[in-house]
Formats: structure tokens, sequence, C-alpha cells
């Protein structure tokens, strides 16, 4: 059996690192792994600028470990006052490499996103001149539309008709949860992409509600049913390079996760890779995990693959119950539960 894994040092193409405090737990903890992440604009107030870009970029530079070659890709966060100027100086940044489209109101720190994304096709004209991705969060947000369904109306309703607007623009469905998201990706070419969590790999809406509600698998979009569970494992296993990593590791502190109206988002950066590594072997396919890690997403955002590597070992390793992240305690995804492997 397979002793030790080495593949090429993976990226995560979604993540949310927080600001302030919070970046001395939350950078390490995905700079020891992860060479590159796509960093998610959520934050209060939200990164709209390339200056607010750069400053944020700097503060989380600040605390990669030494000797680290981390490096932060930024996002522009859209909204209804975002102007064709603000994308062509995004372009001219060097430092933004995506658009991230929040429905507003859909999750954590959206309020100012767009509140029609019909609204906002000089946007996208725009981003598909300058050649930047499009990264959607896929949930239309009226509260007479059922939380179950919210991925696919937003499909229907708006993402069928941009993809057909702008056929050269890159969209990345993020941390798609659905089959209809899944069927989407599969028939468009490989300028659509998507994201996968682990948390949607690994589990349905069964682990968040049969048996007592389980606040720490909430996440959003929320855990589908078991269907669309396989469908996504079945994407990712096929070996579809327009299916790549994003974990969404996204933290709250344990008081605001355990709470009567509980926030939204898995802190998975802890274990990220073992977490995948162990899906993928349970569905014998070990040796497709490097492609998903760490060459689709740099190939589907025109970016070199990396060049060095990253050791797992198989060991049983236990995912720790708490982690401190700038003075606030944090339940880590799946806390207490035992993996095959864990990083060298
Ligand atoms: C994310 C967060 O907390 O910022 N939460 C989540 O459940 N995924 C936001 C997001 O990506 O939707
Ligand atoms: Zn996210």
């Amino acid at each position: 059996m397979t002793t030790t894994l080495t593949l090429t040092r993976p990226d995560d193409w979604h993540l949310h690192f927080r600001d302030g405090d919070q970046l001395r737990g939350t950078v390490p903890a995905t700079a020891q792994v992860f060479r590159r992440a796509i960093v998610m604009p959520n934050l209060t107030p939200p990164i709209t600028t390339v200056a607010l870009a750069q400053s944020y970029r700097q503060r989380i530079l600040a605390q990669a470990p030494d000797q680290s070659l981390f490096e932060p890709l930024m996002v522009l966060y859209l909204t209804d006052a975002t102007t064709r100027q603000q994308i062509i100086d995004a372009a001219a940044s060097g430092i933004i490499y995506g658009a991230k489209l929040y429905p507003a109101g859909a999750t954590t720190n959206s309020d100012s996103g767009v509140s029609d994304p019909a609204g906002i096709y000089p946007l996208y004209e725009e981003l598909e001149k300058q050649n930047i991705p499009l990264l959607l969060h896929g949930e239309v947000t009226e509260s007479e539309i059922d939380i179950f369904d919210r991925e696919k109306v937003f499909i229907d309703r708006y993402l069928a008709d941009i993809r057909n607007r702008f056929p050269a623009l890159r969209i990345v469905f993020e941390h798609v949860t659905t089959a209809d998201g899944v069927q989407f990706v599969q028939s468009h070419d490989r300028l659509t992409a998507a994201t996968v969590t682990p948390q949607h790999l690994m589990m349905n809406r069964n682990d968040l509600l049969a048996g007592g509600i389980r606040p720490h698998n909430y996440c959003l979009p929320v855990l589908k049913r078991r269907e669309h569970q396989l469908a996504i494992q079945q994407a990712v296993l096929s070996g579809d390079p327009r299916f790549f990593l994003g974990t969404d590791s996204a933290p709250h502190a344990q008081n605001k996760k355990e709470a009567a109206c509980g926030c939204a988002g898995c802190y998975s950066a802890p274990a990220a890779l073992p977490l995948y590594a162990t899906f993928f072997e349970q569905h014998q396919a070990l040796d497709r995990l490097e492609s998903f890690a760490s060459f689709f997403g740099p190939d589907f955002y025109q970016l070199p693959r990396n060049s060095d590597t990253v050791t797992l070992i198989r060991e049983n390793w236990t995912i720790p119950s708490h982690a401190e992240v700038g003075g606030l305690t944090m339940v880590p995804w799946q806390a207490g539960v035992e993996l095959p492997w864990r990083m060298a």
C-alpha cells in the first residue's frame, strides 16, 4: 500500500482569509500547503477597488510564513456601482485574477452585492474583453424561492443567458452543489468551470439535518440531496478538467456557528488536502487527485502549474477539535474525525 503520496503543490481556487488578526491563523494554515489561492473579497467593507485589493494583499503577505512563496490572487467584488473603468484598472493591476458576483444577500457579507445579475451586462462585456474570469455565487436570493432550488433557478434565470451572450468570457461556477450546476458546466466548453469544496463532495443534506442539526456542516450554497452529491462526485472522479479544487474554507467563530442563527461557512483549510485525498482514495481514484488539485485550476486561470511538490503520509491523523484564529476559537470542519492521510 502507498505510504507516501507526493504531488505537484496544489492551489486553492476559492478561499476566505478574513482580515485583521484572523490573518495570523488563516494565512499560515493555507500557505503551508497551497502555493496560490483565489482570495474571496467579501470583507466589510468589500474589496471593490484595486487600491483595496492592493492593501489587503499586503496584509495577507505580511502573515505568510518565512520562506513561503505563497501568492494571494486577488478578486474584485462586483457591486451595482462597479464601472467598466474599474475592471480595466483591475486588469492593468497585475494582482487581480477574477471578479466575483455575489447576488445581493446571497451569503456572508454580500449585502453590497449585485441587485440584478441581468443588469450588469456592460461589466460582463468588459470582463470578457479584459480576459478576467467571472466568479459566480450562483444562487438567486428571493425569499419565495426554496433554498434548495436557488442554484438551479440562478442557472435558468441568469447564467444560461450570460454564457450565451459572452462566449469568450471565462466563468467559474463557484462551489457547485447541484446536478444542474454540474450539467451546465459539462455542457459547455473549457471556458466554463466549477470549483468543488470538500463538504459538497463528501456530504449531503442528511449530514446537516438528520439526527440533529450540525452547524459546522452548514455552508452556502447549502448541502443538497444525495443525488446531487453523486453528480458532483462523478464529475470530479471522471477527471474532467472543468472541475477543480476550491475549498471555500470560510471560518466563523465557534459561538457564531453554534448559535440560534448560525453563520454559513466551513473552516476546512486546516485539513483540506488530507480531506480531498481521503475522498479520492475512498473512490479508488487517488491517481486523479493531482490533476484536480494542482493542474486543472492553473490551466483554467492561464497560469503556470507549480513546479515544487507536497507530500502526504499515510498515517491516521485526527483533525483538531479547535483552532485558534486571531484570538477567536474556530471548530475546523470535520473536527475530531480521523483521516488516513496527514501532511508530511
Ligand atoms: C462564505 C463566507 O462565510 O464568507 N460562506 C459559505 O458558507 N460558503 C461565503 C460564500 O462563499 O458563500
Ligand atoms: Zn466562498
